[in-house]
């Protein structure tokens, strides 16, 4: 038989993949509850700096960050610790896309906030590993990630619901050379995987009383996982009926986020990992760019808050780190701060971000010397946060 050997070699990595996904489930249907922040004292944050950027803008919201919880640091309910190691030099020394002990530490946090870190590929000066991010989204088990967009001249109030531990991404680095000539990669979609990133949207949504879960896939061509994923929207939408929902593929979805008599329409989105990937870079573009946008990736034990762009290498080559802008860092602190319990505080801070960075723009950077450096702006927010007319001076912009 021609390429027998090629074909045996695929057979039994194929095995070893039908394994981990079948034990994978298992673990799924053992989850636990939702950890409570307000058991713990203190809350652990962890703040990892990442690669490129990361360790600067990092920096930002780490100070903001100690500005709002100062109270709470003193009091030790909250701590903040640096997490070292966690960047492209020692991951590519070690070769393990998130090193043993980083681990270890990350897993003593109870919620995290991270700086981008680089994903190397092929041709790279690196070597291929996975990208940290993938990896610690699967070792900490964080299924959810939720990105939300305003456009408010739009009337654009989006929530996206990426799917985030399994899809095009989970075995995105055991695809298969199988010849020269023949590349085979693999995607799994699961009942449970799918069916808890459904819910917690359809849950969101109802919540929040929005009216509408839109569910995007390309199940007419990626019938077998896609398929899955839309037949449990359909079995878990019907368990919610004061929501409506409605499903879209993906590049038709793509097109209808940029088509003004319909984007305004949309409100929440659940999606497989990569559609989900794709599409909240779209959104985030609209807001006003990907540096502007905050993301979490939420499990049940552990949240991971981080901005939804790279490490900018280039910046940094071309010596405009100080000017990167921290403001996604900063919307995914929002995230963090509502997350944990403190409410009040995530508001302002999203008020400050709104007046500094949309409406009153002081000064705002640009990512280049014509613009204000990160720290600038930093400090631009933390002065706007002691206004004690916040509330009313972020109104009067509505
Ligand atoms: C994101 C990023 C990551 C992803 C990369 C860095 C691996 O694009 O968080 O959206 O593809 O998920
Ligand atoms: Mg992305």
């Amino acid at each position: 038989m021609p390429f027998e050997k090629e074909i045996e070699t695929a057979k039994n990595h194929f095995e070893k993949i039908l394994q981990e996904q079948l034990e994978r489930v298992e673990h799924l249907k053992q989850e636990g509850d939702w950890i409570d922040y307000s058991e713990l004292a203190p809350i652990i944050i962890g703040i990892i700096g990442g690669d490129g950027i990361g360790p600067e803008i990092s920096r930002h919201a780490r100070s903001v960050l100690e500005f709002l919880l100062a109270d709470e640091i003193r009091e030790h309910k909250v701590e903040l610790r640096d997490i070292e190691g966690l960047t492209i030099e020692n991951r590519a020394k070690l070769m393990q896309p998130v090193p043993d002990d980083v681990l270890e530490e990350i897993k003593r946090c109870h919620v995290l906030l991270k700086g981008p870190t680089t994903t190397p590929r092929k041709g790279d000066k690196w070597p291929n590993i996975e990208s940290a991010n993938v990896a610690l989204r699967r070792k900490l088990d964080l299924f959810a990630n939720i990105r939300p967009v305003k456009v408010p001249e739009k009337n654009i109030d989006w929530t996206f619901f990426r799917e985030n531990t399994e899809g095009a991404y989970v075995l995105g680095s055991k695809g298969l050379n199988i010849t020269e000539d023949l590349a085979i990669d693999f995607k799994a979609i699961t009942t449970q995987g799918a069916e808890r990133i459904i819910r917690l949207a359809f849950d969101y949504a109802k919540k929040n009383n929005i009216n509408r879960v839109t569910v995007v896939t390309k199940a007419n061509v990626v019938k077998a996982s896609d398929g899955k994923f839309l037949a449990i929207a359909e079995k878990v939408a019907s368990e919610y009926p004061e929501v409506k929902w409605d499903d879209w593929y993906i590049d038709i979805m793509t097109a209808k986020l940029i088509d003004p008599s319909r984007q305004s329409q949309f409100k929440v989105f659940v999606a497989p990992n990569l559609y989900g990937d794709i599409i909240t870079d779209e959104a985030a573009q609209m807001q006003g760019g990907v540096g502007t946008a905050g993301s979490v990736n939420l499990g049940k034990r552990y949240a991971m808050f981080e901005a939804i762009h790279g490490s900018a290498l280039r910046m940094v080559e071309e010596g405009r780190t100080k000017y990167a802008d921290p403001s996604s860092l900063l919307r995914a602190v929002v995230m963090m701060l509502d997350h944990i319990g403190f409410n009040s505080k995530a508001i302002h801070l999203d008020m400050a971000l709104d007046i500094c960075g949309i409406y009153e723009k002081k000064i705002f950077p640009t990512g280049r010397s014509n613009g204000a450096t990160g720290e600038e702006f930093a400090q631009y927010i933390m002065e706007t946060l002691q206004d004690p007319n916040l509330e009313q001076q972020w109104q009067s912009f509505q």
